[in-house]
């Protein structure tokens, strides 16, 4: 009997996938490759049923012979292992990022004359709005909250875009990056709610003056339109009893992630370092809350990072190890954020260092606003696990808005301000899912 290899991820499956299977059926045994969790977080976001559950549901499928587990986009492994007769798959990735993929399933398969047979794809079935739809439906707070601890497990870091509103929120929901000869497909895997973009865009200083009140309400307005896990810059946590309350508050909602920094007075941005007065909390007292925030918090998937501003203040490396033991054992936080504004990053990678011979697998977060030339895979073979994009939204739109203001007073008409800094009017309107065109 021959066998016939099928790779598959299918989340939702349709006529599409049962064609292919059919097809298989009639050269041999048909054995699906399903991709592992892991596998489909490398390429795209989480899955929305778990590799288990796919499993399952494959398993039943009429036709299906076997499912094993495919831990990489790349077919190679299974292939050389399985030895198929055939691989069966769709015809649309002759184009576009698997075209990299289909070439080397064709090179592995010849060393046993292996053939590759492709079937037509299935028009009028777009996964990717299948999907969409599946993924607005199963948006609930319980689900979304979940993701980002799953996140944390299944990818070697987690990328996070700043998300101030509606609109930053649905670029960071919706912004892709694909170069289809290098067979590479990227998006954010999370927004970052910022209280310096937050209090920003309302012309307001970031001192913990908008108050809590308000961030709920742009984390609502995000939330309405996005999927994505929202990590919350939660500034320095405020009083004890405020956080605990807060920190359900935040639970229910759907937040995945609050990051409270161990500053006290009059917080001022970590960016001005030592010019602002910058009044460091006692590590203990600050531990102390970051426990009675654990304690209050009724899920399990939340997830408390304590922020570390030792180096922003001025007092080293072995002040900020301190203290990351001390919030870990002491407080149980689930992971630290450790800030710098130095450009050359020197600092961050001996704290990394010195931080992994201690704990291997705590998470640990970066902010690389000032050493931003250093890529989100260095700092990760670094040791950090969450890198965030903090201001990158509130600082490319504000440069373009002012130009324009001032093209207007300049040539007393919108002409050259609308040529040279605005787009049309109805590609506004198609940047809101649901518009009406
Ligand atoms: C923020 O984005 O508000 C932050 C990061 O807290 S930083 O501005 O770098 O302090
Ligand atoms: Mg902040």
């Amino acid at each position: 009997m021959k066998t016939v290899y099928i790779a598959m991820s299918a989340d939702v499956i349709h006529q599409g996938h049962i064609n292919i299977i059919n097809e298989g059926r009639k050269y041999g045994k048909v054995i699906i490759g399903l991709l592992t969790d892991e596998a489909i977080a490398t390429y795209k976001r989480l899955p929305i049923l778990s590799y288990e559950e796919r499993k399952t549901i494959f398993e039943n499928i009429k036709g299906v012979d076997e499912v094993v587990q495919q831990k990489t986009l790349d077919y190679s492994e299974n292939l050389e292992k399985f030895k198929p007769d055939y691989v069966v798959h769709g015809d649309d990735w002759r184009f576009g990022v698997q075209k990299i993929i289909r070439e080397k399933v064709i090179e592995t398969l010849s060393k046993w004359n292996g053939q590759l047979i492709e079937v037509p794809y299935t028009k009028d079935i777009s996964c990717t709005e299948m999907e969409k739809k599946v993924r607005e439906f199963e948006n609930t707070p319980d689900n979304r909250r979940a993701k980002l601890r799953k996140m944390l497990t299944l990818k070697p870091y987690v990328n996070v875009m700043e998300a101030s509103n509606g609109l930053t929120g649905l670029i960071c929901e919706n912004s892709k990056y694909v170069d289809e000869e290098k067979g590479v497909s990227r998006e954010f895997d999370a927004m970052w709610v910022s209280s310096l973009c937050d209090s920003s865009f309302k012309g307001k200083p970031d001192i913990e003056l908008v108050d809590l009140t308000s961030r709920l309400r742009t984390i609502e307005e995000i939330m309405e339109v996005t999927t994505k896990p929202i990590i919350l810059d939660g500034d320095t946590g405020g009083k004890t009893e405020h956080f605990t309350y807060n920190v359900k508050t935040l639970e229910r909602l759907g937040v995945s992630a609050i990051i409270i920094e161990d500053k006290t007075g009059l917080k001022q941005n970590s960016l001005f370092g030592t010019e602002a007065k910058q009044v460091l909390d006692d590590p203990h007292k600050f531990a102390e809350k970051i426990k009675a925030g654990k304690t209050a918090q009724v899920t399990k998937d939340f997830l408390i990072f304590a922020r570390i501003e030792a180096l922003i203040a001025g007092y080293g490396i072995d002040e900020a190890i301190a203290r990351a033991k001390i919030y870990i054992e002491e407080g149980g936080a689930d992971g630290i954020m450790i800030h710098s504004k130095e450009k050359d990053g020197l600092e961050i990678k001996e704290f990394l260092r010195r931080f992994r011979e201690y704990s291997k697998d705590i998470p640990v977060i970066l902010v690389p606003t000032s050493y931003n030339q250093f890529t989100e895979e260095e700092l990760n073979e670094w040791g950090a696990n969450i890198i965030i994009h903090a201001n990158h939204m509130l600082r490319s739109a504000y440069p373009a808005m002012k130009k324009c203001a001032e093209s207007v007073l300049e040539h007393h008409r919108s002409l050259e301000a609308s040529k040279d800094y605005c787009i049309g009017i109805k590609e506004v309107l198609s940047l809101i899912p649901g518009t009406k065109q």
